[in-house]
């Protein structure tokens, strides 16, 4: 078991707890997430301790979720949690100007002269109100190739929601835990309260029995068979969409998510001619290319997934690989019979992301493109998203599998490795067996 470095907490009424103040004795380099795949939900799901006494909370990871919020009307007992004050450096940190009373029984959620924001269900899309608060977080620390030693954020700002938010979520689950571009998103907090750098990585699990993992901080990331995935990443810049895709904001705010410029799309190599002003912002923020763990496969705007699924059939067609009926939510589905597979799943034309150059694109094999809904069918795991979605094409959750994705804030920029499966690892290779 890993020894805990348990921060002494200032809990007097009278100490100012400044965010400078909340640092912890024990400086990691990187913290690590283990995290699974809900197999009815497909969501993606974390745990980290929580609160006083430490308590494991099920959550689901949020990509371009905006901070860490969790239902606190329910099962919340925590002795050493601290509402955010009205006018504290915390509400103004956190970007709270909403200030206001409650007039329930008291508990983290329901405070006087408390500040509060809009804690997202970006899986159903429904926003509700609730206080910031402060309370202990504890995660495993890492030298990237197993857990180490227990770090305790003493101060870690997070947002009440009540229970209903919780609906549409994988059973058991308490709330979100959001890795967007805010100042109290995850990866930035953990990398002001340990002084690391402002990067993460996320490499999903394709396997709804293994775990993926999350790390916060740089490299080493290490998946076994000692394959440092961190030394082999193409960089892509990140954008930021001036415009909140949030289900709730105020005008003026930045979205919190994760932007790609896709510049063209290719299929087997050859160029999908595509409405190309789809793939950029316009003056309200619809358009372009985001990441999302949210979203259990890629969304296309309708012209977009017309114009590769058609780039795709053609191809397939060319390889001998026929059509069968499709099953829902997919619109294309093939006959198994006349794929093969190779070390990257299914033998099927590639799809290139092109980026910010003709030489720099995220190519998408069979093991990510694929999907196998029956034992004789596969289909393109790519969905419709209607005409005029509020962002063209969303990457998600299937197509992120066993590929490592580096967020690097400070420079924004995206590292992202390919199928690590072309390296004969998997996402599922962290060693989680703890050292010492
Ligand atoms: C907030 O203050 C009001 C008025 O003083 C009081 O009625 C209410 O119970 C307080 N709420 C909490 C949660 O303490
Ligand atoms: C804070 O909110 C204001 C207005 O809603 C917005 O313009 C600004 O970008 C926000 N700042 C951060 C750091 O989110
Ligand atoms: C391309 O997309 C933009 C944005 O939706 C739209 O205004 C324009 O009419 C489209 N152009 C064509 C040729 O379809
Ligand atoms: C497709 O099938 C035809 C007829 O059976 C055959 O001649 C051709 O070589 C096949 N092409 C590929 C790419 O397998
Ligand atoms: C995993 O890490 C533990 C602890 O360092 C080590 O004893 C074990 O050999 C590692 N497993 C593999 C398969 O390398």
């Amino acid at each position: 078991m890993a020894s805990s470095f348990q921060f002494l907490l200032f809990s007097l009424l009278f100490t100012s707890i400044s965010l400078s103040h909340a640092q912890p004795s024990f400086r990691p380099n990187a913290l690590v997430l283990p995290v699974s795949k809900d197999a009815s939900t497909l969501q993606y799901l974390t745990h980290f301790k929580q609160r006083t006494p430490l308590v494991s909370v099920s959550l689901v990871v949020d990509l371009g979720g905006q901070f860490l919020w969790v239902d606190c009307d329910q099962g919340y007992i925590s002795s050493s949690y601290t509402p955010a004050r009205c006018r504290s450096k915390q509400c103004s940190f956190a970007n709270s100007t909403n200030c206001g009373n409650c007039f329930s029984t008291p508990n983290p959620g329901c405070n006087n002269n408390t500040c509060s924001l809009t804690p997202d269900n970006s899986v159903t899309h429904t926003a509700t109100r609730g206080n910031l608060i402060q309370d202990v977080v504890s995660l495993q620390s890492t030298d990237g190739k197993n857990p180490g030693p227990v770090g305790t954020v003493p101060h870690f700002l997070l947002t009440c929601s009540s229970t209903v938010l919780l609906e549409g979520l994988a059973s058991g689950v308490k709330g979100m835990a959001g890795l967007g571009r805010t100042p109290i998103g995850l990866p930035s907090q953990f990398a002001a309260a340990f002084r690391f750098h402002r990067k993460f990585a996320i490499c999903l699990t394709s396997s709804t029995l293994a775990n993926g993992v999350i790390f916060f901080g740089d490299g080493p990331y290490v998946m076994l068979p000692k394959v440092d995935v961190s030394q082999s990443l193409i960089y892509t810049p990140l954008f930021i969409n001036p415009v909140s895709t949030a289900s709730a904001y105020s005008p003026g705010d930045a979205s919190a998510e994760y932007f790609v410029g896709v510049k063209s799309i290719k299929v087997n190599e050859k160029r999908v001619s595509l409405n190309a002003s789809l793939l950029s912002f316009d003056s309200k923020g619809v358009g372009g290319t985001k990441i999302s763990t949210v979203n259990p496969y890629t969304i296309m705007e309708t012209t977009i997934y017309n114009a590769v699924t058609e780039a795709f059939i053609k191809e397939a067609t060319s390889m001998n690989i026929t059509r069968v009926a499709a099953v829902a939510p997919f619109g294309v589905c093939f006959s198994l019979k006349n794929i093969g597979g190779t070390r990257v799943g299914a033998a099927v034309p590639p799809i290139d992301l092109v980026l910010q150059s003709e030489s720099v694109y995220w190519r998408i094999f069979g093991a990510n493109s694929m999907v196998q809904v029956s034992d004789d069918a596969l289909c393109l795991g790519f969905v419709d998203g209607g005409l005029s979605p509020r962002t063209s094409i969303v990457i998600g959750g299937y197509q992120l599998e066993d590929n490592l994705l580096q967020f690097d804030l400070a420079r924004s920029r995206l590292g992202f490795s390919s199928s690590l499966l072309f390296r004969q690892t998997t996402c599922s290779n962290f060693n989680f067996t703890s050292n010492a």
